[in-house]
């Protein structure tokens, strides 16, 4: 299935893309105040005592900021950050390299830390506790193990599925924190900055616009302020305004609620085929031909979390500013339950 413009995890070289619109510290980072704060103390206090940062673990969907923190805390301490991925970590051995190859004081980034194999989590213990590890050198009979001793680090873990890790990784992490979906006016501002750095000349409203279609979070805003910036460009004077913003991103059949086309049809099906629910996820899925898993893991956590669908012990049903969006009418009640 093409990936929805909407989505929220990275799209192509977008990490790469999106390295050049990150801020490097934390007093150009925008929103997610109380982490920002709590993050500001504990690292004044690590320098001002001349240690490592303790291990820290962000969850929270996806977009919302955790790699950009993770380099934040890295610039702010001064030191190197080494970059990597749960899924790019299969054995104990790839993550032996790599902590082999770290420098006194630096961040090690793994991202989608839930998604390491059991085996690499068990050997990150005693490297995240006592900066030691015991490599198997040699294979078979005559293999033997040995002792090294690791240079103090902060691991800095992100996640998307934070009810994924065991408790043992989770407990050895002294700092871990939820991001949470920004406001419009903090992605308003996120979306100026951008602009800036982009250099393409923007109008409040045009920012707006632009953040108020972008589900909280500030991926989707600089994605969406490319694509608008690209439409100003060619179809008008450069200067991204609300017209412009709003022509570019209907074009993108992003609507001023920041659903698309599938979010629509999946409220459209409850509604006319099911009567608003209780219905079960299953048979939407099948009504409208996606795969039920999807709609659960992609679509429906936006249409609960902004009060287009509940879920109730009886199905899901659809609320009162789902019918208002569509356009379509509310049905009688016609019994009292
Ligand atoms: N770009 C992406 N996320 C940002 C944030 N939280 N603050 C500033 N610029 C950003």
């Amino acid at each position: 299935m093409a990936k929805r413009l909407i989505t929220t995890e990275a799209l192509g070289d977008e990490k790469k893309s999106e390295a050049g619109l990150r801020p490097r510290m934390l007093q150009d980072y925008i929103g997610q105040t109380k982490v920002r704060e709590m993050l500001k103390i504990y690292i004044e206090a690590a320098k001002e005592r001349n240690e490592t940062l303790d291990h820290v673990l962000f969850f929270g969907p996806p977009g919302l900021g955790k790699t950009t923190l993770a380099g934040i805390i890295a610039n702010e301490m001064g030191v190197n950050i080494r970059t990597t991925a749960g899924p790019a970590i299969e054995k104990p051995g790839d993550m032996a390299s790599i902590l082999y190859k770290l420098n006194e004081g630096d961040v090690l980034f793994i991202d989608e830390i839930h998604r390491i194999p059991r085996q690499v989590e068990e050997f990150l213990y005693s490297a995240m506790e006592d900066f030691s590890m015991d490599v198997l050198i040699g294979q078979g009979a005559s293999a033997v193990s040995k002792h090294f001793s690791l240079p103090h680090f902060t691991l800095v873990g992100a996640t998307t599925r934070a009810g994924m890790l065991t408790a043992p990784l989770r407990d050895r992490f002294g700092v871990v924190t939820r991001l949470e979906f920004y406001s419009d006016e903090e992605l308003k501002q996120i979306v100026k900055r951008s602009a800036g750095v982009l250099q393409v000349e923007i109008e409040e409203l045009g920012a707006l616009e632009i953040a108020r279609r972008s589900r909280g979070t500030p991926r989707l805003a600089n994605r969406f302020l490319k694509r608008v910036r690209d439409y100003a460009q060619v179809v008008g004077d450069g200067v991204i305004t609300k017209e412009l913003a709003d022509k570019a991103l209907d074009l993108l059949e992003v609507d001023k609620e920041g659903l698309d086309h599938i979010d629509r049809r999946v409220l459209t099906a409850m509604i006319e085929k099911f009567h608003g629910g209780p219905v079960g996820l299953e048979a939407v899925a099948v009504s409208i031909g996606e795969d039920a898993g999807t709609i659960e893991e992609v679509y429906e956590p936006f249409l609960v979390q902004n009060g287009f669908v509940a879920r109730t012990p009886r199905g899901r049903i659809v609320l009162p500013k789902a019918y208002r969006h569509i356009g379509l009418p509310e049905p009688e009640t016609d019994t009292a339950d």
